[in-house]
């Protein structure tokens, strides 16, 4: 059984008092409504700047929640003006890190796979857990070549590890055409993709690693259609923008399960 991992990307949003404000208002909730996270991985993914104020509110409250970095140095340490390694992530308690968000690809020219391939080492070098992104823009789609350009996304990137590194990475499918745009793809788009996926992981990988690993669907994810997209067979997750940004309805969206 893959155990849903359900994350908040808050994006460059929230500042790190309003940051630690959403975080514990978010805890609260969970704890009152007994969540528990041997069910869920529940995953906060906030601005750098927030990240330390978090995991102080973290270690004070007894979290449920975990939490994450949008990005991370492909070096050690050193003259790099601007950039934070993974091993300031790691004593801050960051857990998972984003890779290849399609924010970054198209805004920040980080799409080159061999970049791209230096964050994920990065990221397991320090023990933790790479959330790889991937996902098509809208004339690949209806050109209907997604499935293709999705695989060629993971071929380019993961093509680069090894059987046990590919196992410890959660995969997020991002629809380019669905984030932040209200379009959420319907249930069977994002399995159809999922599916498609974890079969590329099944005929280059293996089976066992194709069993293991997390494939997460991100795009206009909100309270009401979380249960219907996480009743998937291929789906073990959602990566969450907007509607994360709320306590109360990411809280809802983490609760996905209680909600049906
Ligand atoms: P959205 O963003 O939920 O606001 O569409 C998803 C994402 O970019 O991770």
């Amino acid at each position: 059984m893959r155990k849903p991992v359900i994350a908040g990307n808050w994006k460059m949003n929230h500042n790190h008092i309003e940051g630690s404000d959403v975080f514990i208002e978010l805890n609260d909730i969970l704890k009152e409504e007994n969540f528990t996270s041997n069910e869920v991985s529940a995953v906060i993914i906030p601005p750098f700047t927030a990240i330390r104020s978090i995991s102080t509110a973290a270690e004070a409250s007894g979290s449920l929640i975990a939490f994450g970095a949008q990005d991370i140095s492909t070096h050690d340490s050193g003259a790099y003006t601007g950039e934070v390694s993974g091993e300031m992530l790691k004593a801050l308690g960051v857990k998972y890190v984003l890779v290849g968000h399609s924010e970054r690809r198209e805004y920040h020219n980080d799409s080159d796979p061999a970049i791209l391939t230096a964050k994920v080492k990065q990221v397991l070098k320090y023990g933790m857990t790479p959330i790889f992104c991937c996902g098509e823009a809208l004339d690949v789609r209806q050109k209907k070549e997604h499935i293709t350009f999705v695989q060629n996304q993971l071929k380019e990137v993961l093509g680069n590890f090894s059987t046990d590194e590919i196992s410890q990475m959660v995969i997020a499918y991002e629809p380019i055409w669905a984030i932040g745009t209200g379009e959420t793809a319907t249930s069977d788009d994002a399995e159809e993709v999922c599916a498609a996926i974890r079969q590329w992981l099944n005929d280059n990988i293996d089976s066992q690693t194709a069993e293991k690993v997390r494939i997460q669907y991100g795009g206009s994810v909100k309270p009401d259609n979380a249960a219907e997209i996480m009743g998937k067979a291929n789906i073990d997750g959602l990566l969450v923008g907007g509607a994360s940004l709320k306590a109360n309805d990411f809280a809802k969206i983490i609760q996905y399960g209680y909600e049906l």
